[in-house]
Order: structure tokens, then sequence, then C-alpha cells
């Protein structure tokens, strides 16, 4: 993608509004977000999502990118060039190691959706029932061969893409498919809506049931407000490097963190009318959104086309999201290591590619390696997930609230996210200044001694 040496700048701020959506938009909000709601009991844990996105998420967002942007670096380079001592680069290294952990299961995920496209084309989903459905989807997960060889389809693409360098080329994709997929979806909300016990859906993804919230749950859902925002491993503070000196980063933060949300609560809100009208359960699990969807074109007029388009946008928001997962290794090899941008585009996506067949083997209890159990406790592919998402993102994002709250001049912070003063938003740095400072870091270190029976809420 960016050729670091250069250090490029995104041509507008509409440019860096939609570059940074393309990462944040993703498999999370389209798979994960309604596969997590399902399974942690609806309308609590959205709540308590919606709530870590705006106390911690934007404010470590606004982190990322005053110290991407200020440095013009790599996550790792960045803490050299703000002058930090040296431990703080370990943000960096715990960045690029998410990255990779994240990818392994990734990449299996985009692979089972990257089949769908091809199995909607070959109109595989005609008269589909649920119980076909499930057969589609156990197929396509347990394989063993057919996921792996989807998984290396994934990479190679993102290979490529990366290898190419063609930041223009998919600023461009994102800008113009993005919206065609945020219609896409309100289509499919229209007709989940208007199905027999819509009604249900409803309300088991907007009716706050306090009792559901458990220690796990709430770091289940801090951890899903990271993923979903690439937020915690430099992502966004690599974007960050590029934006413009003109951009209002704390504006964009915000903007960006509020159409993600509204993408994924839309992909609630088709997928779970539909799980109670066609009689699935909303603790399905991974396989939630395949299931649900085929279902849900089956009865909309051209539906067997729709369903293509679907599964081809959302195959493409996961390939954006990926580059810029992949970005933060391949930033780091080539900066800090002197490797050559193709040579360490290979090098990591190889890596993905060996260790990430651990996660397509282990993705289903059923599967090849579905009964091996790390600690006893998760398999490879929930491993991976948990370890990233719900304990290195949230560290790093610890990390760098208290690098910014602790060791940077506020005036410094300041200035940077005030454009040198120009942008007259004192009264709303001086609130994400607190939140920086103390807010999001008590919620983060509260979340966490609570989840692992420390204290207790
Ligand atoms: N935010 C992306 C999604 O929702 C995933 C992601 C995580 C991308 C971390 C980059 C870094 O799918």
């Amino acid at each position: 993608m960016e050729e670091k040496n250069k250090r490029e700048t995104f041509s507008t701020g509409f440019a860096v509004f939609f570059a940074t959506l393309g990462s944040a938009v993703g498999l999370g909000n389209i798979w994960k977000f309604p596969y997590l709601i399902g399974t942690n009991g609806g309308g609590a844990f959205l709540l308590v999502y919606l709530l870590c996105v705006v106390l911690v998420g934007i404010p470590i967002m606004s982190c990322e990118f005053y110290i991407g942007r200020k440095s013009r670096k790599n996550a790792v380079g960045a803490f050299k060039k703000l002058n930090a001592s040296k431990g703080w680069k370990t943000i960096g290294f715990m960045g690029v190691a998410s990255a990779f952990l994240i990818a392994f299961f990734y990449s299996s995920v985009a692979g089972w959706v990257y089949s769908y496209v091809f199995k909607a084309i070959k109109g595989d989903f005609a008269g589909v029932t649920l119980v076909t459905a499930n057969t589609k989807f156990m197929s396509t997960l347990v394989g063993p061969l057919s996921p792996i060889v989807w998984q290396f389809i994934v990479l190679c693409v993102v290979s490529i893409i990366l290898i190419a360098g063609v930041k223009n080329g998919i600023e461009r994709i994102t800008k113009t498919l993005m919206p065609v997929l945020f219609i896409l979806i309100l289509i499919c909300d229209v007709r989940a809506l208007t199905l027999p016990g819509a009604s249900q859906g409803l309300k088991f993804l907007f009716h706050v049931d306090f009792t559901q919230l458990t220690g796990p749950v709430i770091l289940a859902a801090l951890g899903l407000a990271f993923f979903k925002l690439s937020l915690g491993m430099g992502t966004m503070l690599t974007y960050g490097s590029y934006f413009t000196q003109s951009n209002n980063m704390i504006a964009t933060s915000a903007k960006v963190a509020l159409s993600d949300s509204l993408i994924s609560i839309l992909a609630g809100i088709a997928i779970f009318p539909a799980v109670f009208s066609f009689g699935l359960t909303p603790s399905e699990g991974p396989g939630l959104l395949f299931k649900t969807i085929p279902l849900v074109f089956s009865k909309i007029p051209f539906g067997s086309v729709l369903l293509v388009a679907f599964f081809f946008l959302t195959a493409i928001a996961a390939t954006t999201a990926m580059i810029s997962m992949i970005e933060v290794p391949v930033a780091y090899f080539t900066e800090e290591k002197g490797i050559g941008r193709k040579n360490a585009v290979l090098l990591t996506t190889s890596i993905m590619m060996v260790v990430g067949i651990l996660a397509t083997l282990s993705a289903h209890p059923t599967s090849v390696l579905g009964n091996i159990h790390i600690l006893g406790q998760r398999g490879f592919f929930d491993s991976f997930d948990f370890i990233s998402s719900n304990i290195l993102l949230p560290i790093g994002g610890l990390l760098i609230a208290i690098y910014v709250g602790y060791f940077v001049k506020k005036e410094d912070f300041k200035l940077e996210l005030s454009n040198q003063g120009t942008l007259n938003n004192d009264l709303v740095l001086n609130i994400i200044y607190i939140f920086i400072k103390f807010i999001s870091p008590c919620l983060l270190i509260i979340v966490f001694f609570n989840s692992i029976g420390i204290i207790k809420l």
C-alpha cells in the first residue's frame, strides 16, 4: 500500500475519513458484532459496547492519530521519533504480534466469505432452507481442504494489493463501494423487519437485561470495541501518519467511531429478526451471518443477485480491513529492519498462511483440530481471537493512553490536535484529555481486574 519512505499523505479530509473507515469496517461489523451480541445475551452487551466506543474508543483513537501524525512514522519507529524512552516501543511490538494473531483467524473467516461469493454465483443457495443453510455452512467451515484453499486465495489477493502499492486504488474502491454495502445492508434491514416475528429479534437486540452483564461479557464488549475500531495495535497510528496537517483528528475519530457503530447496528437489524423468524438460535456462534443472510435474501425479489453483491462487498470490506492490519508488520519490517517491501509482504503473509491453517482447522468442534484446547480452554481459532481482541489490544490501548496522558506535554498534545491552535477546539480538547488521562485508563483497568476476578463489580 503506502510507500513509507515518501511519507505520502491522504489527499483530502474526505479521503482520510474513508480510508480510516475502510480499516474499521470489515468482518467485525458484519460477522463478529452480530455473533457476539447473540452469544452474550443481546441488548445489555450492545449498551456496554457503545459505552466502550465512546468512553474508551474515541479517546484512544485520537491518541493514535496524535502519535502517528506528530511522528509520521510506523508503530515502532513513532515512539523513537517522539523521543520516548525505549520501553514504549513495546506498544509497537505488541501491535505487530496482534496483527499476526488477528490475521490468523481473520483470513480464515474472509475465506468463508470469498467462498460464499463463489457459491452464490453458482446458485447454490436457490431454494435455501434452514437445513440446507446449515449444511452449506458446515461444509464451508469444516472442509478440511477447501477452507485452507480459500484462506490461501484471500492472502494472495491481500499480498498482491500490498505489493502493488495501490493505495489510491484502494481508496477509490472503498469510497465507491462502501456506500453500496451500506445500501445493501439497508435493503436487508427492510426485508428482515417485515418478516413474521421480526419484533422478537429487535427486542433481543435492544432490550437491556442487566442480569446478563458478567465480567467476561463486559471484557468481550471492550475487546470488540478495540477490534472493531482497529485500535490498540498501531493501525490507526500508522493511518494518522498519513493524515493531512489540516485534518481535525478528534472530529475524524468521532465520525469514524459513530459511522462504524451505525453499520454494525444496521447489520444487527438485518440479522436478528431473521434469526427468530427462521427459527435459529441467537447464540449460534460464528455461523450466524452465513446462515441468516442467504435465508433473508431468498425472500427478496432478485435476491440471488443481491446475495452475490452482499457477499462480494463483504469480501471487499474484509480485504481492505486486512490490508490496514497487515500494514503494521509490513511497515515495521520495511522501516525498522530494512527488508524490501515485497519481501516484507511475502514474509508476513506466508507466516499468516502457515499458522493460519491452525485457525482454519479448529473453527468448529468437529474440525480436524477442533478438539485441541490450549490450556484446556479454547481451541486455536478462539485463542487467537481471545488473546488479541480481549488482551493485547486493550493493553495496547491502555499503554497508549498512559503514554499520551502522562508522558507527553499537554501543550504539545493540544497544539497538534488543534492544528496549532487554528481549530479553536479548546473545550473539546480539555474534555478528551480528561478521558485520556483518567477515565479511559481507569475503565480499562477495572474491566481487566473484574474479568480475572481480582475485583467484583
Ligand atoms: N476493524 C476491523 C473489522 O472490524 C478489523 C481490524 C482489526 C482491522 C485490527 C485492522 C486492525 O473488521
